[in-house]
């Protein structure tokens, strides 16, 4: 199988291809970044535009869609108008990648949702239960998120319109070993987790994700979290819970440091589980 990898040249763009390459699928990397030498399976597109996005995707037979624009930084001059950027970069480029797959008559995407459509930061609202899940309401907060959620929108359109099997990864904050090492810095301050609910997901978890996604038999458009099992925080969970969020309504019986993100329905439909916890193992 060839697959093009949409921000290939990105942080989990470069990992996604190196775990597809490992399972020797052929990939072609799709980023506007420019490269003084392109390397073999390099195809430069800005996917803002949709016929670069059809040139970008000809000859191949899957998409892993990654590339996006993140948050804009606080600190920008004027950040209305780059959260409107945010926006329709995102929501423009994922339009364009699913009508350049079915332009080519590929059938399947897979493509990065994010956390964020569940309500993180929750600044507007707390969460409606916890742990998140698919069931929990999309309320997105930010432009950013707001993008990600009228991507699972157009990639229910595209389902039903081209009978295409597109899988929405929701990842967490993605993190590998160089960020582990700043977590005692962040342990001082436990208010700075409360964002996100203290979640993360490995790196190495999200690319096994990708290629995992590929190859689920689930027809029409789904939409999965992908968190580590644990929090990032040095304190039990049930303590994060009554001083942060004791007012939320909790579903279950949760671990000592378990996450109040649950990724139980990745490991049903793609059948995958987080293998990596910056405490060592599974978590
Ligand atoms: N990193 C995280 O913690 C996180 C969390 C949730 C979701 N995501 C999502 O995962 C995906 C990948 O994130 P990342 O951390 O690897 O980001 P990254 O910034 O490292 O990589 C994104 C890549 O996309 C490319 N790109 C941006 N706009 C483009 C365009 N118009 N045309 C072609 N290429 C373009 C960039 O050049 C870059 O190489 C994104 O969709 C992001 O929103 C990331």
């Amino acid at each position: 199988m060839r697959v093009a990898v949409t921000g290939g040249l990105g942080r989990i763009g470069r990992a996604v291809v190196a775990e597809l390459a490992a399972h020797g699928q052929e990939t072609v990397q799709v980023d506007v970044a420019p490269m003084r030498a392109q390397p073999p399976g390099y195809r430069r597109a800005d996917l803002r535009e949709l016929w670069q996005a059809v040139d970008a995707l000809d000859g191949v037979d899957a998409v892993v869609h990654l590339a996006a624009t993140g948050v804009p930084d606080s600190h920008t001059l004027h950040p209305e108008l780059a959260e409107g950027a945010t926006f329709t970069a995102n929501a423009t480029s994922t339009y364009n990648v699913f009508q350049a797959a079915a332009v080519h008559g590929i059938r399947r995407v897979v493509w990065a949702s994010s956390e964020t459509v569940l309500g993180p930061p929750f600044r507007v609202a707390g969460p409606a239960h916890l742990p998140l899940d698919e069931d929990h309401p999309v309320r997105p907060e930010t432009s950013y998120a707001l993008s990600k959620a009228t991507g699972e929108e157009l990639a229910r359109h595209f389902a039903h319109r081209c009978g295409m099997t597109l899988v929405a990864l929701r990842f967490s904050v993605v993190m590998d070993g160089t960020d582990y090492a700043a977590l005692p810095g962040y342990w001082a301050e436990p208010e700075r987790g409360r964002w996100n609910l203290w979640s993360y997901v490995d790196l190495a978890d999200v690319a096994v994700g990708c290629r995992l996604a590929l190859a689920a038999e689930r027809p029409g458009a789904t939409a999965v979290t992908l968190a580590a099992p644990d929090t990032l925080s040095d304190r039990p969970t049930a303590e994060l819970l009554g001083t942060y969020y004791k007012e939320v309504r909790v579903t279950g019986p949760l671990g000592t440091f378990e996450s109040l993100q649950s990724s139980a329905r990745a490991g049903e439909l793609l059948g995958w589980r987080p293998a990596r916890s910056w405490r060592g193992g599974g978590g």
